[in-house]
């Protein structure tokens, strides 16, 4: 195959993945988008391919790879529970860094395989190329192992604030990119190595003083990341396609920490600082009357079938539950009563951006009925009854009041606007900030306290 048929196919796979992109921005054509991310990586695979035209042993092992990393990977994704969805996506970003500092190695070890020089006389454009994606690879697996740990519960979510450690990370920085100087006049493979190491000591230390709740813009920064470092690679092995697709990935995941980071009211440079999230529970306020009232499946059927006008919050805590099938049965119920019912969507409810989106829709909820914090923020003041099921911080009327408050200035869906406000949670604890709701002490809330599910299946056998 010519090279220019190559960079042809290349770019119809690019332009594929941009309409993957387009159509993943959409529940109704994010299955489209798969479809057109599939093809476009089909496409660049066998391009590279028949571009390299490996021998047939080289063809063997490239066919087991794929067919242990596909195995592997359609495995892990059948059994994944949603709610484990972005722990998932860390593992996998830490796979993209380790890919990442592994063809650099391959590349300095083998520069002729590569086509960017000689042993002890590689370009120097390549050299740059190479540390940086080398060096941008080791922080970004090992900043996404240890998120991966904190999003699993399998280390805690608390900030670990060593001390100084602002410039330690700074010292690191300098160091590497000294190092990366001294790498390209001297070609050393010790020289390369050590900016393997430091790299991997930075990823670890840029992401344990980042509290859990500020994890998922760590993912995706962290997927930001692992996008430069595949551009990086891509232009060392000379790969239109790794290049396009390392963009893509890079700067769709600045993007999406750009719009987690709005939703949350924070700037990314405070979330990249660390520290949120280590307040544990309720920054006590001694002026409020902390006594809740307590309400059963029964009283709020009740309530919601006399309601004219039901929104339903969904958060975390439904996801948990996995209660969108039951909520989806309750809504048709009140819609055959002749309760007008909508949802309302807050940007950061959940764990991962349209994670309650993608949840509404596995349960059929019809998507005209699924409403931004933005398109509906107006309307809690007309509802009747609002059913928060398993979200706690987007409601918390503290990051509009309080300015004391953690999470002061972070939009909020204005729910203590409405007539009554249900609240089904299991306790009267805090959710992933760590802060009191002073919303579970108003008047117009009433704590339905049990299991998502449970409790709204109740509700809908109470409705009959
Ligand atoms: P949270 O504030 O985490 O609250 C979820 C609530 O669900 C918890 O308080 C928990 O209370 C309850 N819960 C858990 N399991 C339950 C079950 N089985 N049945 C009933 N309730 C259950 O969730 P949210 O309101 O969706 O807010 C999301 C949080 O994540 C925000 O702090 C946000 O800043 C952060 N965050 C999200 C994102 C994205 S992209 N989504 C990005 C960055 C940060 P109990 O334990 O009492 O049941």
């Amino acid at each position: 195959m010519s090279e220019s048929f190559a960079a042809f196919l290349y770019l119809i796979s690019g332009v594929l993945f941009i309409l993957a992109l387009r159509g993943l921005s959409h529940p109704t054509t994010s299955r489209q988008g798969n479809v057109y991310g599939m093809i476009g990586m089909g496409i660049a695979i066998l391009t590279t391919l028949a571009l390299a035209t490996p021998s047939a042993g080289g063809i063997g092992l490239i066919i087991i790879g794929l067919a242990a990393g596909g195995g592997v990977g359609a495995y892990v994704a059948r059994r994944i529970p949603m709610t484990a969805m972005p722990q998932l996506v860390a593992a996998f970003h830490s796979l993209v860094g380790l890919a990442a500092v592994l063809v650099a190695a391959a590349a300095l070890y083998s520069p002729t395989s590569f086509g960017i020089g000689d042993v002890g006389d590689i370009h120097a454009q390549a050299l740059v190329e190479m540390s940086i994606g080398v060096a941008i690879g080791a922080i970004t697996f090992t900043g996404s192992i240890i998120a991966f740990l904190k999003l699993d519960g399998r280390m805690s979510g608390k900030p670990i604030m060593l001390p100084m450690r602002h410039a330690i990370n700074a010292g690191l920085g300098i160091a590497i990119i000294l190092l990366v100087v001294v790498l390209v006049v001297t070609e050393s493979t010790f020289v390369f190595w050590l900016i393997v190491v430091l790299s991997l000591i930075l990823g670890v230390l840029i992401i344990i003083p980042i509290g859990g709740a500020d994890m998922p813009v760590v993912v995706s920064m962290l997927n930001s990341y692992s996008g430069w470092a595949a551009a990086g690679i891509g232009f060392t092995v000379g790969n239109l396609a790794l290049i396009i697709t390392g963009a893509l990935v890079g700067s769709s995941g600045a993007i999406l920490s750009y719009i987690m980071c709005k939703g949350m009211n924070r700037s990314f440079i405070s979330v990249i600082l660390g520290g949120f999230g280590g307040e544990t529970a309720a920054a006590a306020d001694d002026d409020i009357d902390r006594s809740v009232k307590l309400g059963s499946a029964e009283d709020a059927a009740f309530l919601m079938q006399n309601a004219s006008k039901v929104i339903i919050v969904p958060g975390y805590g439904m996801a948990v539950a996995q209660a969108q099938h039951a909520l989806r049965e309750l809504a048709d119920l009140l819609k055959e009563a002749d309760v007008e019912v909508k949802y309302a969507i807050h940007p950061v409810a959940g764990r991962m951006p349209g994670h309650m989106n993608v949840l509404l829709a596995e349960a059929n909820v019809p998507y005209d009925e699924v409403f931004e914090l933005e398109d509906i923020n107006s309307e809690f003041a007309q509802a009747d009854v609002v059913y928060v099921i398993g979200a706690n911080d987007v409601t918390n009327p503290a990051a509009r009041d309080d300015p004391s408050s953690p999470i002061y200035g972070m939009p909020i869906l204005e729910v203590d606007k409405a007539k009554t406000c249900l609240f089904v949670k299991r306790s009267l604890g805090s959710g992933y900030a760590g802060i009191d709701n002073t919303l579970f002490y108003k008047d117009g809330t009433m704590m339905l306290l049990g299991d998502a599910k449970k409790m709204t299946e109740d509700i809908v056998k109470s409705m009959d």
